[in-house]
């Protein structure tokens, strides 16, 4: 052999002992450490997420710039993150994904720049960005270069939030300031027993507050995904959350220009009787509203959002004759369907994901009000209700709401009226809408009456009736044309997808403005 040719071979042994070294991590200790933790790698996440041999690494010979605390004797090539891009279900995303081996995932100068590149590269190619957050936060040895290069990732965080999706997962620590890099993104996902996101962790909380808690209580996925609502989902392990982020891929566009891609459909018999039967006679007996979007949407197409909590209120993806869409739905299973400080910021989250990536939004209304009691005036249910009125007022993408069978008082102003933009609004015979129920009703506006009869019981049931008849039913709404038409519920579905198809192309601009200014 040559000596050029020698020294050529040294070059490429040379790269492909540094793919070795990089492909290791913090070595094979702390991988079988990991692995004893229930947890992948990263590397074995992105292998799960991505289509096979899709992934294009970025910066796999990137370390840190540290010399503190010993820390130039400590260089782990790709400093605790594998950063790139690749296809799912062959469409392109940008990944991050914080490797706990190195240094516990924690988040140093080059980590952070890492991060960075791929967020601009997903901003100017118009693709979503994936994280995959394990880490314990702020790399301590580089102290204020770290935060720096945490607040780098959540300026981008914001710059793309309407321009890209973006979707964290939680599969590990994630702690302090860290939180904020999610809490900006779009969808978080946390995988139960395995991570944890809080902003001052059990020791902090006990010195402050004298509270006892584990990590688990204080910011586990179900803490999250039901009591605070900061996740979206709670995934009972790592596949179950990748397999199920790729899912939620599937029902967006790459970015805010495009439109979510269609599945194709057959067009069939769209009749659907099973919903001839769902809601009771009886105004106040539940009802799930779930078993509606069943009966109306393509077979197993719902993917639900924020399942757990704010069960009073329904949102979620599904498809329609194989177009994506967003529905937002009142279940009167929980609290009667009420509209609450949870319920509503949670409806706003979703209709502005949906109308900021051009995503239809379906309606289904079944709402006795807002819920009434100091807890929800001292929580400030006038500005949190105000959020889902803005949110729908606001929302220029193709809108259609199906009452069901309650629309009563502000909410029926609240959930996608013709009054505030929606394009369709439809209503099934037995909805009733009014400004209140019927018995509250007769009970104000016949006070006397009722109190100056012989027999006031009788009086009242009459009264109500009374009310009943004029306005527990869509006729009124329909003859001033804030009803299109009163529809069966068997005939829904076909409605549905014609008066989607017919919104298509719709367009409305608003008044140009900076950017409107939300009640927060
Ligand atoms: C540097 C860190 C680190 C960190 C962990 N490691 N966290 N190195 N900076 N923040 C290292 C450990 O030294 C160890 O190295 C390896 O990662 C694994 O950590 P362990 O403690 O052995 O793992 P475990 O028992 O699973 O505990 C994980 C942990 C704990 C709960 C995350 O490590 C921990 O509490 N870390 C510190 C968390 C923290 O206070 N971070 C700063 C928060 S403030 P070896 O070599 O042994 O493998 C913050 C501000 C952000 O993040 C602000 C943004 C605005």
């Amino acid at each position: 052999m040559s000596s050029q040719s020698q020294q050529q071979m040294n070059k490429r042994d040379l790269l492909e002992n540094k793919r070795k070294e990089s492909l290791l991590g913090g070595g094979e200790e702390r991988i079988k450490s990991q692995h004893s933790k229930g947890k992948l790698t990263a590397r074995e996440r992105i292998h799960f997420l991505m289509d096979e041999n899709s992934f294009n690494e970025v910066g796999a010979f990137v370390t840190h710039r540290s010399n503190d605390f010993g820390m130039q004797k400590q260089k782990f090539l790709g400093d605790g993150v594998v950063t790139g891009y690749g296809t799912i279900n062959g469409r392109l995303v940008y990944v991050f994904s914080q490797d706990f081996t190195v240094f516990g995932g924690s988040l140093s100068e080059t980590h952070a720049e890492k991060i960075c590149k791929i967020m601009d590269l997903a901003i100017q190619n118009g693709a979503p960005v994936i994280g995959l957050n394990d880490s314990g936060g702020a790399r301590i040895q580089e102290g204020v270069v770290s935060l720096g290069g945490y607040a780098d990732i959540f300026y981008r965080n914001t710059i793309a939030s309407g321009v890209i999706p973006q979707i964290s997962a939680i599969m590990g620590p994630c702690a302090g300031g860290a939180v904020y890099s999610p809490a900006i993104t779009d969808f978080i996902g946390m995988v139960e027993n395995t991570s944890y996101m809080f902003v001052t962790g059990p020791n902090v909380v006990k010195t402050v507050t004298n509270e006892e808690v584990s990590s688990e209580q204080l910011g586990g996925a179900s803490v999250h995904s039901s009591k605070s609502g900061v996740a979206h989902f709670s995934f009972i392990n790592e596949i179950d959350c990748l397999t199920n982020l790729k899912k939620l891929l599937s029902y967006m566009p790459q970015n805010c220009e495009e439109k979510a891609p269609s599945q194709p459909y057959q067009s069939a018999n769209e009749q659907r009787d099973q919903l001839k039967n769902i809601v009771p006679e009886n105004a106040n007996q539940p009802y799930d509203m779930r078993e509606v979007i069943e009966g109306l949407v393509d077979e197993e197409s719902f993917f639900e959002v924020h399942k757990n909590f704010a069960e009073n209120i329904v949102v979620g993806f599904a498809r329609l004759a194989g177009r994506s869409i967003g529905i937002v739905a009142n279940n009167p299973s929980a609290l009667a369907g009420v509209l609450d400080v949870h319920s509503s910021t949670k409806g706003a989250r979703f209709v502005r994901f949906c109308d900021a990536f051009n995503i239809p939004l379906l309606v289904l209304e079944d709402v006795p009000g807002f819920l009434p009691g100091t807890d929800q005036e001292w929580n400030a249910i006038i500005t949190n209700g105000a959020k889902l009125l803005y949110a729908f007022s606001e929302a220029t993408v193709p809108r259609i709401t199906v009452i069901t069978r309650k629309a009563y008082g502000g909410a029926y102003d609240v959930m996608n009226s013709k009054h505030i933009g929606a394009d369709m609004n439809f209503a099934w015979p037995s909805a009733e809408i009014a400004v209140m129920g019927a018995k509250g009703a007769a009970e104000i506006i016949f006070k006397k009456e009722i109190s100056s009869a012989a027999d006031s019981d009788q009086a009242w049931k009459e009264k109500e009736a009374e009310y009943a008849e004029i306005f527990a039913n869509p006729y009124r709404a329909a003859e001033r044309g804030f009803i299109d038409d009163v529809i069966y519920p068997e005939e829904t579905r076909s409605r549905l997808i014609s008066a989607f198809s017919m919104l298509e192309n719709k367009v409305k601009n608003l008044p140009r403005k900076k950017h409107g200014n939300i009640p927060l």
